[in-house]
């Protein structure tokens, strides 16, 4: 079988997954049609061979009802057409004016700023891609801008560690479309912070992207793989499929990096928004992001990314006070009950599978636990010292909030690890529990 013939097949493949439509992405498609024109450009037919709406029509609220969530002979997404649609040269709008709203963006594009523009100019834009593009431009503007701002970082990263062209141009687009999954979730398991349970659905995004991207899309296989993979981390704590470092291609591991920055730069729904009681000391917080389990990501990008947010240094600001009882405490006790927890798991579960789970969780547990520990909380006799400076406090407070926000994640992959391995749930519902406790 040639490569060609083979790329052929693997889209047919995935274009069958996309058969029956969608309810979450047929509900923005409605909304859509409600402020733009969208068109049939053929006729939409199920597999009855009924024709539900004719080539040429305008499609209307009145679509919703007729489609629900039946099975077409081909897929809504490439039946439909935005008139106009979204254009490149809009989406490189976008990403200027984003670079002039946000300094620390421009910072990060560094002089790899004018490859965004240069990348996004030839983007290939098929319709189902414009389509939820534009969805995501209008709807959920918290990810598109997070999107761009990771193209941004991304086209600095590249820039700073001189990669080849080809490459670049993977990152950069490879982050403007990883999460178009998310177009076909509940929008409501978008925002807000998610119980591991709920979490489980937004797990999916990546793979679903992998497929849309596969179906709909000539970009090449490798992106569509860094978008799967976007989430992955090199400890398996990432999802959706836990790899190990050295199965995770690096292009994916950029792009997870930038994915970081982007959300704390952007603050907001992002799952590292930033604390409002920390103020900004944004390098800083980047800095402690990247950095808290070593290995996560390369050391290359990370000095990219800190030498390009050093001049914010000095504007750091509203750095946080507070008791040590308030703040940091409650953290100490949280690993403490999740490391017996999961020591008890790894020694006594009921099946090989939870064993290792807790195993897994014991190592991550101690490794936050270590970050902890190198701050000096332990250190009772320090107590006195951290609390009387506030600059000290606060800086030890952003590493104890990182180090929530990985306990909250490690909560996730507990469920999500035990769930995708058909384990009882029972065994793992009170170190989830606490794990996912709130700060
Ligand atoms: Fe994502």
């Amino acid at each position: 079988m040639s490569d060609t013939t083979g790329l052929i097949e693997r889209a047919a493949r995935a274009r069958s997954a996309f058969s029956t439509v969608n309810p979450h992405c047929l509900q923005s498609i409605v909304r859509l049609a409600q402020e733009m024109t969208l068109v049939a450009c053929c006729d939409l037919v199920d597999e009855d061979g009924t024709t539900l709406c004719a080539s040429g029509a305008t499609v209307s609220r009145s679509i919703e009802l007729t489609l629900g969530e039946r099975r077409l002979q081909q897929p809504l997404e490439t039946s439909l057409e935005l008139v106009p649609g979204i254009s490149p040269a809009v989406i490189a709008d976008d990403c200027l004016a984003l670079m002039r709203q946000t300094p620390a963006l421009a910072l990060l594009a560094g002089s790899g700023r004018a490859a965004v523009a240069r990348v996004v100019g030839k983007l290939p834009l098929s319709g189902p891609l414009a389509l939820l593009l534009c969805i995501a431009r209008q709807f959920n503007p918290a990810s598109y801008q997070n999107s761009l701002a990771a193209m941004i970082v991304c086209a600095g990263l590249a820039d700073g560690l001189d990669l080849a062209e080809q490459d670049a141009e993977l990152l950069i687009l490879a982050a403007l479309v990883k999460d178009v999954g998310e177009s076909y979730l509940n929008p409501q398991l978008i925002d807000g912070r998610l119980p591991a349970r709920e979490w489980q659905q937004v797990a999916a995004h990546p793979a679903i992207g992998h497929a849309f991207l596969t179906a709909f899309t000539d970009f090449p296989p490798a992106l569509a793989e860094c978008v799967l993979q976007h989430h992955e981390r090199g400890d398996g704590s990432g999802y959706p499929r836990q790899l190990a470092a050295a199965q995770i291609d690096p292009l994916a591991t950029l792009v997870g990096l930038a994915d970081c920055v982007a959300a704390l730069v952007m603050g907001g729904a992002g799952e590292f928004a930033l604390d409002a009681r920390l103020g900004s000391c944004l390098g800083e917080r980047v800095a402690v992001a990247l950095t808290l389990i070593p290995g996560e990501f390369p050391p290359a990008a990370v000095a990219v990314v800190a030498a390009a947010l050093a001049p914010l240094a000095e504007a750091g600001s509203g750095i946080a006070g507070g008791s040590f009882a308030q703040r940091i405490l409650p953290t100490l006790q949280q690993i403490r009950s999740a490391r017996l927890l999961a020591e008890a798991l790894a020694q006594s579960a009921p099946t090989p599978g939870l064993a290792t789970i807790g195993s897994f969780s014991l190592a991550a547990i101690r490794g936050l636990d270590k970050s902890l520990r190198a701050t000096g909380v332990y250190d009772l006799s320090q107590l006195g010292v951290l609390e009387s400076d506030a600059q000290l406090m606060g800086k030890t407070c952003l590493i104890v909030d990182e180090v929530g926000w990985r306990l909250r994640h490690l909560a996730r992959n507990v469920y999500l690890r035990s769930a995708q391995n058909g384990e009882d749930l029972a065994p793992v519902a009170e170190l989830v529990a606490i794990l996912s406790a709130p700060d």
